[in-house]
């Protein structure tokens, strides 16, 4: 069974993904992608992008700056709003997010009452009344509950007298916002039409955790799709469609996955509706994709805010409209880490030992195919091959050890094929060629390979 403990140690040990700044005894919550896991990520970018902007015919994509005009953030509401409710313990000096220490405890004792939505002022109430005890100590002396802005700051400027504050983006949807004008006029576009970006985005989080599930550094593959008030709800549910099928299209399981709608108390200031589709993570449900109808409250707050024209002209009646948003927003890493839980497998062998087995999807795989020569006195005649493969798929030329032995550690990163050159491969113009999941063999001629993987890996 597959455990948060086992994914971060077969991560570790397998390449995909380090805690951050170890050799300095670390720095809480950051990770670093190894080789495996830089190219797991690479893939999951490639396919978000192919699938969300290359192929739909009304999408075209941006890479804006992380850094923004600071007025943006008033614009948005992220300066006044994007801020989470923390109280502190006076006995231990601990901190916590309020509402989640709330949600906790009623998650113990099976409480199914909903707080979304609720005050400080009520949620420190439902603290007293419960007698809700300090997570760290036990203890009942809270202080008031305060709100902690999530944005990171930091000064632009050479000299501390002229810094001026700025701060590190936490979505990268504002950046769409603000060149909704340029690529209407630049690409010819009038709504319906949406903006893709991928990019980093940062968050003072207060309980990141769950590995990589919430951190502070992350990154973010956002469409921002402009359309007319009337077809807002039309494309609300195209791209929950969308979403949901690029998951179940590359093999994530569907018992696993649910569409969550928000409930009214729980949308953000800025949505009429937000569905997040969820996964069932070791543990529990939790949150990997949301879509919002963000209406026309962006554009509209940057139009006030900058006195520009951020309007649109209905083609038929040429009135001018300010165009509303639908929003699928999704983190690089929590997909990473759902199509991490759902690949792990553990199978039992006839021999009675245990094998662990990322079944990736074809197209995810970080690594598709493993050369292996059966003898380092093959190295030579593998390596060949390897520089056939490589620049098709990526590939890696693995002589170290026995050949069981890396048969395992390829099914440990989840690599679909493993071709074997033996001592006959000179003769016959053959090599073996290993499937991850069956463990099923084939003789294949070389000739053959290309067009064999071409199959396997279409998209
Ligand atoms: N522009 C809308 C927006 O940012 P969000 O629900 O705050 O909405 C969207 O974030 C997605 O970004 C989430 O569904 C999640 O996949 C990812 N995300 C948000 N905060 C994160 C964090 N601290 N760590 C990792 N991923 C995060």
């Amino acid at each position: 069974m597959v455990t948060m403990d086992k994914l971060v140690a077969l991560s570790r040990n397998r390449g995909i993904i380090f805690a951050g700044s170890e050799l300095y005894g670390g720095l809480a919550n950051t990770w670093d992608y190894g080789p495996i896991g830089v190219e797991l990520k690479n893939n999951i970018k490639h396919l978000w992008w192919v699938r969300f902007v290359q192929a739909q015919p009304l999408v075209v994509g941006l890479d804006s700056s992380i850094l923004l005009n600071p007025q943006v953030w008033e614009a948005s509401g992220h300066v006044g709003g994007f801020s989470d409710p923390l109280i502190d313990c006076r006995q231990c000096k601990n901190r916590f997010r309020a509402d989640n220490m709330i949600e906790d405890f009623f998650a113990q004792k099976g409480d199914a009452r909903e707080i979304a939505g609720l005050s400080d002022d009520e949620l420190r109430g439902i603290i007293d009344e419960e007698n809700i005890p300090c997570p760290g100590c036990g203890g009942h002396n809270f202080t008031p509950i305060r709100k902690f802005n999530l944005m990171f700051q930091t000064y632009q400027g050479v000299t501390d007298e002229n810094a001026t504050p700025i701060y590190l983006r936490p979505e990268t949807a504002q950046g769409i916002f603000l060149n909704f004008r340029t690529i209407s006029r630049a690409a010819r576009l009038t709504p319906p039409f949406g903006v893709g970006q991928i990019g980093k985005s940062f968050r003072n989080e207060i309980t990141p955790g769950n590995f990589i599930f919430r951190t502070r550094e992350f990154e973010q593959m956002e469409l921002e799709f402009f359309c007319p008030g009337e077809e807002a709800d039309h494309w609300y549910d195209y791209w929950r469609k969308e979403c949901m099928d690029f998951l179940l299209e590359l093999g994530v399981k569907n018992e696993s996955l649910r569409m969550r709608p928000h409930s009214q108390e729980e949308l953000s200031h800025y949505s009429v509706a937000t569905s997040d589709i969820e996964y069932l993570f070791p543990f529990g449900w939790g949150e990997v994709w949301g879509i919002a109808n963000r209406t026309d409250y962006d554009l509209k707050a940057h139009m006030s805010f900058s006195g520009k024209d951020l309007t649109a002209m209905d083609p038929v009646t040429n009135e001018k409209y300010i165009p509303y948003v639908i929003e699928p927003s999704v983190g690089v890493e929590r997909l990473l880490l759902m199509f991490l839980a759902d690949a792990y497998d553990e199978e039992d062998l006839e021999d009675g030992s245990t094998r662990v087995v990322l079944r990736f999807h074809p197209l995810l795989a970080p690594v598709k195919i493993g050369v292996l020569p059966l003898s380092k006195k093959l190295t030579a005649q593998a390596e060949e091959l390897f520089r056939k493969l490589a620049p098709l798929y990526n590939a890696e030329l693995d002589d170290r050890g026995s050949i069981g032995k890396r048969y395992r550690r390829f099914d440990e990163i989840g690599t679909p094929y493993c071709v074997t050159v033996d001592f006959q491969t000179e003769e016959d113009g053959c090599v073996t060629v290993r499937d991850r999941d069956t463990m099923e063999q084939v003789r294949l001629p070389i000739s053959e390979l290309e067009s064999f993987f071409a199959e396997k890996f279409r998209p």
